[in-house]
């Protein structure tokens, strides 16, 4: 089969189409014939050499994909050939066919294409794990979403929006600001043009936030601290400005907050499954009805994969940006 590998720790022209023998599913696995490969920023730390794949998981990068069914391993119930299917993976995306164990798949939501279904699962997983389940945002609650205009953030947005809470964003100009409020956020904060903590605060009568989800990390972390309400939740999924911060912890004790953060790609195939089960649930729904969408920037062809990463790199984007197989 072609697939995209890492030749070596390096920028965006270290991704090599290659051939590498086509995988065979395991006990309670599924062989994808991929259709549609999402690209995530963590895919960019792992070619960069910083984010090594967990054993066991392919080299070829890649966390989630959309295609058919086209083989299923022993133990695999629910499943057949043919199936139109998407799921979350610890690798392997980037190649004409991918493993994924039966717990990660999901079926591909109605009326939604496969490159809108490889969009999905690395962003959905994510955010519904951290904003709902360690956040545990509640309908009439404030989220303030980081990085609004990301893969990650325009996902939050519309999720935090669907259910209930009212939802504020952060993001770096004004076109990207312009897309987070189309998504459902009541306020996109310019980070480079206000504080985004004094506006919280002012967006909120001066109570603070209830949950934030930060990708940031850096300076940001003791102004997430001092925008968030009596019983805040501040979830951490990535520390784009470094993960050493300088912090008072007075606040967490006044305000009774609950600092946390995950991250998904080492966590056990059974764990994955209940998100998988979750979002199946609550989720699935609202992406059938149309309420939420994935946003798609741009497609490329796998080849072109290093493009995509040039592109990501240079955050010009809005949404996801997918691989076509
Ligand atoms: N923990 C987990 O399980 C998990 C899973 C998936 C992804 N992640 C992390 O979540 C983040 C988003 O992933 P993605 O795939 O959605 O990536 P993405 O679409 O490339 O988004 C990255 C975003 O970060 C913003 N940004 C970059 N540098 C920044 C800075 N210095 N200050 C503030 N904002 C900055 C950019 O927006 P602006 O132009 O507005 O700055 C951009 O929207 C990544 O850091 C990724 O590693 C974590």
């Amino acid at each position: 089969m072609r697939a995209v590998e890492i030749a070596q720790p390096g920028g965006p022209e270290v991704l090599r189409v290659t051939e590498r023998p086509r995988p065979e599913p395991s006990r309670g696995e599924l062989l994808i014939r991929v259709a549609a490969a999402g690209v995530n920023r963590p895919d960019i730390l792992q070619r960069r050499g910083g984010y090594a794949p967990p054993p066991g998981a392919s080299d070829i990068p890649g966390l989630e994909v959309a295609g058919t069914v086209e083989a299923l391993g022993t133990g695999v119930s629910g499943w057949s050939v043919g199936d139109p299917v998407c799921a979350l993976v610890a690798g392997g995306g980037y190649a004409e066919y991918c493993l994924a164990p039966a717990p990660q798949c999901l079926p591909v939501p109605k009326g939604l294409s496969l490159v809108e279904a490889g969009a999905i699962p690395e962003t959905f997983f994510t955010v519904w794990h951290n904003v709902f389940e360690r956040g545990r945002l509640k309908p009439g609650e404030t989220l303030l979403v980081h990085g609004g205009s990301s893969g990650i953030g325009t996902t939050a947005v519309q999720l935090g929006r669907a259910f209930g809470a009212r939802v504020l964003a952060t993001a770096g100009n004004p076109v990207k600001c312009a897309a987070c409020a189309r998504l459902g956020a009541q306020r996109a904060i310019n980070y480079n043009e206000e504080d985004f903590a004094a506006v919280a605060k002012q967006a909120t009568g001066g109570r603070g936030v209830d949950v934030v989800l930060d990708m940031v990390g850096g300076d940001y972390t003791p102004r997430n601290v001092e925008c968030l309400a009596v019983e805040g939740r501040l979830v951490q999924i990535a520390f784009l400005k470094g993960s050493k911060v300088e912090l008072d912890l007075l606040p967490v004790m006044q305000k009774r907050l609950t600092l946390t953060g995950s991250t998904l790609r080492p966590r056990p195939v059974e764990e994955k499954g209940v998100i998988a089960r979750a979002l199946l649930q609550n989720v699935w729904p609202l992406l059938e009805r149309g309420e939420v969408r994935p946003v798609i920037f741009k497609t490329f062809p796998l080849e072109q994969a290093a493009e995509a990463h040039r592109l990501m790199e240079s955050s010009q984007h809005i949404g996801k940006l997918v691989l076509t197989v």
